[in-house]
């Protein structure tokens, strides 16, 4: 057995709907015992200690470990075009996206691009993400073979598009190429180590109204698969859905008609939705991703998350990266935004709700709280190790907190973690990140080769 010993920080329930003070699970000396793969015991390190005194034990002092992060959309065929130049969404899949994306034909460059990927999600913290991959089957293989490598719970699937018109020609699968390859994909992935599958039409404007449909065929022959597309993300592309589908009364509709929406789908961005479409995602228990930093880098517009985190039309909401439409894989980088984002709309996001976004909030988007999310007993060992003072600026910043010294000392030391996690939410990269458990073996930084 081996264990780690430190500041804990996970959610016990969402601070959207809770007191902050009674959501977070705060342990400022904790012992969080591993076993195997997963968390066999967690709590104070007084409580612990004795009981396992033969744990090996690495101690982090000074750090705040918290769940592994979970990115809950994000493109890993998009690695290299970050940071591309200038164009709106439509534009921008044209110009930048498909001439990259037509690359992971071929297999070998798939599976380097997934291994780079892969290590610049640990390098920031991000143990799961919900990833879209490209039309072509052996990018499918290429990422989950890289997944099992590591051993770490990816949620992905091959991504159609196969409106001619939409992409380029030799870009396209057809309705009927998508339903085998996805089939094939199924079988030889879903739920083999810690790999999910996710049926993954890309969206409206680039489906077919046969290939949703045999999305919604798919669905029914595996309840147990994810659906993750993208919706009403950019209003060109949202006025272009509305003349495809007449008989369809919204976006969300599209997919509601084909079948595809319920508790294991959810819809990237939905920038552009009205009240109808918030209640109809709440009541049919679908998620949402929250991409704020892709938004404002292409341009998309504000998501809402006061709707979709309102108590009349709650939706569980997870935060995504959406890379390579934007120019960060920190999730620290993405709250940031967030933050911004809620300020606009007159909103205040703060620290604890970004970080349950960030880690219990996409685990219950992803219906994987039963498996990562906290520290709760039985589940992985997804940890990543941050360091709050971790450039100049934040270490002034933390040191120079201005902290009621009327309250009691536990007072005191909840509000200065309030101080330092919203330090890190606005200030924090990769630079933050000490270290990142996956499935209890330590991922990054990687082990220095014996010579
Ligand atoms: N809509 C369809 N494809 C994409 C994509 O690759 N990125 C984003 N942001 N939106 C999309
Ligand atoms: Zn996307």
């Amino acid at each position: 057995m081996k264990a780690i010993r430190g500041a804990f920080l996970d959610f016990l329930d969402d601070p959207f709907y809770r007191d902050e003070r009674e959501a977070v699970r705060y342990l400022p000396d904790g012992l969080l015992v591993i076993d195997g793969e997963r968390i066999a015991d967690f709590g104070p390190y007084g409580a612990l200690a004795e009981r396992h005194a033969k744990a090996h034990i690495t101690a982090y002092p000074g750090r705040l470990i918290l769940p592994g992060f979970i990115d809950t959309h994000v493109h890993y065929p998009q690695t290299e075009m970050i940071a591309a130049f200038g164009e709106h969404l439509l534009e921008w899949l044209a110009k930048y996206t498909f001439p990259t994306e037509l690359k992971f034909r071929d297999k070998a460059y798939a599976r380097s691009v997934a291994d780079l990927f892969l290590d610049l999600l640990l390098q920031n913290g991000t143990t799961t993400a919900q990833v879209f991959t490209t039309t072509f089957a052996q990018s499918v293989d290429a990422f989950f073979e890289a997944c099992g490598a590591r051993n770490i719970c990816m949620v992905a699937g091959l991504t159609g598009i196969d409106r001619p018109g939409a992409a380029p020609p030799d870009y396209l699968d057809t309705a009927d190429s998508f339903y085998a390859d996805s089939k094939d994909l199924i079988a030889r992935w879903h739920m083999k180590g810690r790999n999910k599958y996710a049926i993954t039409p890309r969206f409206a404007l680039g489906s077919t109204r046969e290939q949703l449909d045999r999305c919604g065929q798919l669905k029914r022959e595996h309840p147990d698969a994810w659906v993750n597309t993208h919706m009403s993300e950019n209003q060109k592309e949202v006025a272009e859905v509305a003349e495809l589908f007449p008989e369809a009364k919204d976006y969300l509709n599209v997919y509601e008609r084909a079948g595809i929406v319920g508790p294991k789908f959810t819809a990237g961005h939905a920038i552009h939705i009205n009240d109808d479409a918030f209640r109809r995602l709440s009541s049919s228990k679908s998620a949402i991703s929250f991409c704020p930093t892709s938004n404002l880098y292409l341009g998309s517009g504000l998501f809402m998350i006061h709707k979709a985190k309102s108590v009349e039309t709650p939706v569980r909401v997870g935060v995504g990266t959406d890379m390579g439409a934007g120019d960060s894989f920190s999730l620290f980088t993405v709250l940031n935004n967030g933050y911004k984002v809620a300020k606009l709309q007159g909103q205040k996001l703060s620290a604890f709700k970004g970080l349950y976004l960030a880690t219990m909030g996409g685990a219950k988007a992803l219906m994987l709280d039963n498996e990562i999310g906290s520290f709760d007993p039985g589940k992985y060992a997804d940890i990543v190790v941050l360091n709050p003072h971790s450039t100049l600026h934040l270490s002034f910043r933390a040191e120079n907190a201005i902290i009621d010294s009327t309250l009691s000392t536990a007072n005191q030391s909840f509000e200065q973690l309030r101080h330092d996690a919203f330090g890190m939410m606005m200030l924090g990269d990769e630079r933050s990140v000490d270290a990142t458990y996956v499935s209890g073996e330590l991922l990054h930084p990687k082990a220095p080769a014996s010579c």
